[in-house]
């Protein structure tokens, strides 16, 4: 990939909406987006997300499908910018039900973008995965790798990052597509954090168990070519996904060409490692069960960062372990029930 160093402007942001502003990654960027100065607006639907988690002025609940709610927003609003969250995100859920991702996820997108486009909205953050890389041939993985989704959730965001590269091509939206690693940790001042139902996600799952909110912490697959057999995953702090959104959009209402960038830190950490991490910050040896490896797992994301980096200048502040770790220790341990009281 060619690199050409975007201009950053400083200064106010124009009024952006955030779709899924009260799930994980949604929340947390709506807030450092607040800290920037921006007028928020987030619509959930709030079937994930919680409303507990929205820090914005104006909130909806309601759904991406809804145009005519969609339009009523950015005209009410007068909102220049989107950036989209608002999706279903479990892999094993998507391999049981592919049909309820490619509604909820593609088609679904597809309408919000009609209705986006007919509002007069010209930028587009859409929050991608590095799921659509399947299992890779080269690690680290780059924005060129060849595409080969495992699981419908990959494939679902795939096609909406396609519906993207046309809409934009046709009617002159510029967008970008960020492909996230493993978003982990919470905010640093402990008011928001990760809280999923059902949780599936590595980090949540093994502060749970040092709390006591489980017995035990499954292991899936012990059998990979890889250091200590275990899944290796690329880490990055939420705090710096949101960081990769607001850099992203500050581009783009500049001059930026649309495009698409992984967002990780180019380190991989193994499941055992996060595990040993975990138990030396809480002091809590966890009981530990190896099992059979999880249906759409590949052995080893770690990103190839480069391009955002050279574009955007992003750089992770707070994707060591030590940091997501104990940033999601102080959420899990003064929320153990998550948002709910
Ligand atoms: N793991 C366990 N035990 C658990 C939970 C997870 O061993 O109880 C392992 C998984 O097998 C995997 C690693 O920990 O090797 C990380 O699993 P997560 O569920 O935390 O995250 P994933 O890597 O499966 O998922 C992430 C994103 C998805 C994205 C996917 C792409 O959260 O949105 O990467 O493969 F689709």
């Amino acid at each position: 990939m060619k690199i050409k160093k975007a201009v950053i402007p400083a200064g106010p942001m124009k009024p952006v909406l955030v779709t899924g502003g009260a799930g994980y990654i949604g929340s947390h960027t709506a807030q450092e987006l607040i800290k920037e100065g921006a007028l928020v607006v987030v619509l959930d639907n709030l079937t994930t997300g919680h409303r507990d988690a929205v820090r914005a002025e104006h909130f909806y609940e309601g759904d991406i499908a809804d145009t005519a709610l969609v339009e009523h927003i950015i005209k009410e609003h007068q909102i220049q910018s989107v950036i989209h969250f608002a999706a279903k995100s479990q892999v094993s859920e998507s391999l049981a039900k592919p049909e309820l991702y490619f509604c909820e996820n593609t088609v679904k997108s597809f309408m919000f973008f009609e209705a986006v486009m007919k509002a007069g909205v010209k930028h587009v953050v859409f929050s991608s995965t590095a799921a659509v890389y399947g299992i890779p041939k080269y690690i680290p993985i780059r924005e060129e790798t060849m595409l080969a989704p495992i699981n419908p959730y990959g494939a679902s965001k795939r096609m909406i990052e396609e519906c993207l590269e046309w809409v934009g091509k046709v009617h002159g939206i510029r967008w970008v597509a960020l492909r996230y690693f493993n978003a982990a940790g919470a905010s640093l001042d402990g008011s928001l954090g990760e809280d999923h139902g059902p949780e599936t996600h590595l980090i949540p799952l093994v502060l749970q168990t040092a709390l006591g909110l489980r017995e035990k912490l499954s292991v899936f697959g012990a059998d990979y070519v890889t250091s200590d057999g275990t899944c290796i995953r690329d880490y990055v702090h939420v705090i710096d996904l949101a960081n990769a959104h607001i850099l992203a959009l500050r581009a783009l209402e500049h001059s930026m060409q649309s495009g698409i960038f992984n967002v990780g830190t180019g380190k991989g950490s193994s499941v055992l490692e996060i595990i040993e991490k975990s138990e030396a910050l809480t002091g809590h040896k966890l009981s530990v069960a190896y099992e059979e490896r999880r249906e759409g797992d590949p052995p080893i994301l770690v990103a190839d960062s480069e391009a955002i980096k050279g574009v955007v200048c992003w750089e992770p502040r707070y994707s060591n372990l030590e940091t997501i770790l104990s940033s999601a220790w102080r959420w899990h341990s003064t929320h153990p029930n998550g948002y709910r009281q």
